[in-house]
């Protein structure tokens, strides 16, 4: 039997379930030593779902299994990896009920029921994949984050399910009760190379790239089971570079809850000779403050992580954190095994790992039981690598963002290998921008190249239930530490929800740092002198005093447009009652909204937020169209379903 395991991930956690049901699958195999195998029991791959041909579906054999793992993003929407495969998917040319006449299959969803469209990708595909004849062997699983064990909630019950329909009862009793508390073998190799003294001949005359940061960069993504394809080295010809910071501004008061940081990134030595206002700046975080970070890296190393020699089978700590050189390879579940990377082991922590910031998931709690020397220490963590532990270990982890070096300072007892530690430690993650700044304004003389990015920060900070105060990893950084001279690693990449046109009319609600790609379509427009269409921008934030991004701007470009321009401004804590942009769509604009939209057939760019805003916003402009429309609410609530068929409506939240 083949299982191919597809998922579907924006922020990692549909690939972490894939990794999951890859390792535990491959148990069926007489020999569970490795996570790819190809013994006669099964063979089992974990790929991304842009990694599969669509076109294969029809062809996949009975004895096959196909198992889906994909979360929900934006307003319901797939995350970008899944967009091929379920455009295939929705060909009119598939005849229903015998499309897929032999696939059978499983679909398990990632999502948050505090949004509207909950699980609303795995619901879609669960459907549409029994629409068109296929059989699925269980019934759609759902993971929750809300749940109080997180997405594991949900998935347990139905693992549970599926490898007893599947494998058998006495695979599930023996293979995955029977096996907790046991290890996988690793797909991560790592040997020592040099551990102190001088610098060895196996580092002189290796192959190794060279260790700079692209080089660890890269040696990261080709550790790593199944590449994240958004991490991809090439995006549309741009690549990964090192931009200057130009200038590093606060705009907002001191005050303000939110802190918003305006960047200028010298563009004029990277390949983006262009881009279109819509896209965004996709950055590599730093920690935040290398040198203590550097001190707290060999800490880590020096402390809670072990290598074995090659001269002897046994694990011992690091003598020479600072200097230790390895070899690493992966033979994960990925079809290639890639050779050999030899780099500094605390530049693989540094750069390739995020042991700082963000939580690891539920596999590295299994991972460091079985490492634990302390007996109460060993017992705690195989307690929360236990069904009846997750909620536990969810509280304890997720919900504290508590980081990978906080629980070696907590666990002291844990030796953990290197090897483990680079697959099971959270994997440092770029992070989007949209880009604030308008590309025709800052060409160069010869119109060539771009020269100025600028993109938007708002640092995130928040409490946790325990009232532990912490801070995103990457905003922070940039907003708090990047100075005029800084270097920040990134490239530019299309953000696919917001695609820009130099004609036409506009509606733009972008409340919040929402205002960046705006501010962007905005200058653009002005840049190309381009006042015939109008546009009509809702901007919100708390107070004209504290957080009133772009103020000037928007007041410069009403006043160049003579008008066609507008801003509206919805400052929610100004009076008693708060106001929000949802609040200025339905009141006093509404008739000018509906004359944009009915008369001009203005584009609808919603941006910010999404946690609540884009919903109300979709609702105040159903009200407009009802009201100023003469509809009823259901037909004003397919009207806008149609404006989004037609490509006049776009959303893009994060
Ligand atoms: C297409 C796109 C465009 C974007 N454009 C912009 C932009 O123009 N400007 C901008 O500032 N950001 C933008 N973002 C968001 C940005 O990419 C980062 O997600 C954001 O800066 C936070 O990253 P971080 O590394 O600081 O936080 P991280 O370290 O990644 O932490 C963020 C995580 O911490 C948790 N968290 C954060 N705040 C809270 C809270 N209040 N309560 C509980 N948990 C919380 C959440 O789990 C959250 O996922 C955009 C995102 C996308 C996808
Ligand atoms: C910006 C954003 C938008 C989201 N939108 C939805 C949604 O519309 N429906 C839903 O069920 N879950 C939504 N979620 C929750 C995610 O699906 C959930 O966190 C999931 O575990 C993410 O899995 P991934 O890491 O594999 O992408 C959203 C999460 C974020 C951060």
């Amino acid at each position: 039997m083949e299982v191919k395991i597809l998922y579907a991930t924006e922020t990692g956690n549909a690939r972490d379930v894939a990794e999951r049901l890859g390792r535990e699958c491959s148990r069926n195999n007489n020999d569970a030593t490795t996570t790819t195998t190809t013994t006669a029991a099964a063979i089992v791959s974990v790929l991304s779902v842009d990694a599969y041909d669509p076109r294969l579906l029809p062809r996949e054999e009975e004895k096959n299994l196909l198992l889906f793992v994909c979360s929900t993003m934006g307003q319901g929407d797939p995350p970008k990896s899944f967009e091929k495969f379920w455009k295939f998917l929705l060909k009119k040319n598939l005849p229903l009920g015998t499309s897929l006449p032999n696939l059978r299959f499983a679909v398990f969803g990632l999502g948050d029921s505090s949004y509207e469209k909950y699980n609303f990708v795995a619901k879609k595909l669960h459907r549409r994949l029994e629409q068109l004849g296929g059989k699925s062997v269980v019934e759609l699983g759902l993971g929750d984050d809300q749940h109080f064990s997180g997405y594991d909630g949900g998935l347990d019950a139905w693992l549970e399910k599926l490898y007893v329909k599947v494998f058998g009862s006495e695979f599930y009793r023996e293979k995955i009760v029977g096996f907790r508390n046991k290890l996988d073998a690793c797909p991560i190799e790592v040997s020592v190379v040099r551990d102190g003294g001088s610098m060895d001949d196996r580092v002189n005359n290796s192959n190794a790239p060279v260790e700079t940061r692209r080089g660890v960069m890269r040696a990261a993504r080709s550790m790593a089971t199944e590449e994240v394809s958004s991490c991809d080295d090439t995006n549309n010809g741009s690549y990964w570079r090192t931009l200057k910071v130009i200038k590093n501004e606060c705009c907002t008061s001191e005050s303000a809850v939110r802190q918003v940081h305006h960047i200028e990134l010298d563009n004029r030595c990277t390949d983006v000779h262009d881009f279109s206002p819509g896209d965004v700046l996709e950055v590599l975080p730093c920690l935040s403050n290398e040198d203590a970070v550097g001190r707290e890296v060999l800490d880590l190393l020096s402390n809670s992580i072990v290598v074995k020699d090659d001269s002897d089978d046994e694990y011992r700590a690091i003598a020479d954190a600072e200097n230790l050189v390895v070899s690493v390879s992966s033979s994960g579940l990925s079809h290639q095994s890639n050779s050999p990377y030899v780099c500094l082991a605390k530049n693989l922590v540094a750069y390739f790992l995020d042991c700082f910031s963000a939580s690891p998931r539920s596999y590295f709690f299994e991972v460091c039981a079985y490492f634990a020397n302390d007996p109460l220490e060993k017992e705690k963590l195989q307690h929360f690598a236990s069904p009846e532990g997750r909620a536990d270990c969810y509280q304890y982890c997720q919900r504290e963002r508590r980081s990978v070096k906080e629980f070696f300072d907590e666990f002291t007892s844990v030796k953990l290998p290197l090897e483990w530690l680079l697959h099971v430690a959270p994997k440092l993650k770029p992070r989007q921008f949209s880009i604030s700044s308008s590309p025709s304004q800052h060409r160069n003389n010869d119109k060539t190249h771009v020269d100025l990015i600028s993109v938007t920060v708002a640092v995130a900070k928040w409490t946790t239930p325990l009232k532990r105060l912490r801070s995103g990893l990457c905003s922070t950084w940039m907003a708090e530490k990047l100075k005029a001279g800084d270097d920040v690693y990134a490239r530019v990449v299309k953000s696919g929800g917001l695609p820009y046109s130099d004609t036409g009319a506009m509606i733009l609600i972008g409340p919040g740092t929402g205002a960046a790609p705006f501010r962007s379509f905005i200058l653009e427009r002005c840049s190309r002198r381009n006042f015939d269409d109008k546009i009509l921008m809702f901007f919100g934030c708390r107070r004209k005093a504290e957080d009133n991004l772009y103020e000037t701007d928007w007041e410069h470009v009403e006043k160049w447009s003579e008008g066609n321009i507008k801003v509206v401004t919805a400052f929610s804590r100004e009076q008693e009652k708060k106001v929000y942009v949802q609040d200025k769509i339905r009141g006093d604009h509404a008739k000018e909204v509906w004359d944009l939209i009915s008369r001009h057939e203005a584009k609808i760019f919603v941006a910010g937020s999404s946690e609540d805003m884009p919903a109300r916003v979709r609702e105040a402009i159903r009200d407009v169209c009802a009201k100023e429309g003469g509809m009823d609410k259901e037909s004003a609530t397919r009207y806008i379903a149609e404006l989004e068929v037609k490509r006049r409506y776009f959303v893009e939240a994060w």
